[in-house]
């Protein structure tokens, strides 16, 4: 499974490309309105594909197909690893489609239900992000999202990349795993939650107090 960073903080960024943790990053409107303040967002999305050798999602606020088109192609020029990121709209599914045709790589955002998902893979997304945590937050099952959109993207050999979205804890990512998502996009602190358990901290605390009882006990005996 491939982690990408769900942020447009160069900070998060850089640690995490540094520490060899992440295949990509995807961006959205909100993470990068938060960061880019004053700055060009573009010369913010070109920092983070300068940080990151895998795939940056950066996504379009125009809502029809023209203005998709234009702006996602825009997009493509900043580096050659953006995926230009295409709402789940009738407008968006004829961009997906037209960039496609172009040879641009997309992502489509905003799936709620695996026949969206079906309906992105079926205009050439690249990437399908169904969104778990909102679906959760409004008390449905955010991963039979995924679940049901393995199945149907294995049973007519769809090569689009099943990418979980709105990742709000590490069970979200080991359930997503577990079903065969092909790509986790998780916040920081989701990401670095999973290098963690107490028993590990536990563990270790144990092992060094061991051996410095030994080395001090050898240090008595000389
Ligand atoms: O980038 C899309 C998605 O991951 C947003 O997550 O936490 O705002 O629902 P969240």
């Amino acid at each position: 499974m491939k982690f990408f960073l769900d942020t447009a903080s160069l900070k998060d960024i850089s640690w995490a490309a540094q520490a060899g943790l992440i295949d990509g990053v995807t961006t959205n409107p909100t993470l990068l309105a938060k960061q880019a303040g004053d700055l060009d967002p573009r010369d913010v999305l070109k920092e983070i594909c300068s940080l990151v050798e895998g795939p940056v999602s950066a996504e379009v606020v125009a809502l029809d197909t023209d203005g998709m088109v234009r702006e996602g192609s825009e997009l493509a020029k900043i580096a050659d690893n953006i995926v230009v990121k295409i709402p789940m709209t009738e407008a968006g599914m004829v961009a997906v489609r037209r960039l496609a045709t172009d040879g641009m790589k997309t992502n489509v955002t905003l799936c709620f239900s695996s026949v969206q998902c079906l309906i992105a893979a079926k205009a050439g997304a690249t990437y399908v992000s169904p969104f778990i945590g909102r679906l959760d937050d409004v008390g449905q099952e955010g991963m039979d999202v995924i679940r049901e959109a393995r199945v149907i993207f294995d049973n007519y050999q769809l090569a689009t990349e099943i990418l979980a979205a709105s990742i709000r804890h590490p069970r979200h990512v080991v359930e997503a795993a577990m079903i065969g998502a092909d790509v986790a996009t998780l916040p920081a602190d989701v990401l670095k939650k999973l290098l963690l358990h107490p028993l590990t901290d536990r563990g270790l605390e144990q092992f060094l107090a061991d051996w410095n009882q030994r080395v001090a006990r050898a240090k008595a005996a000389v």
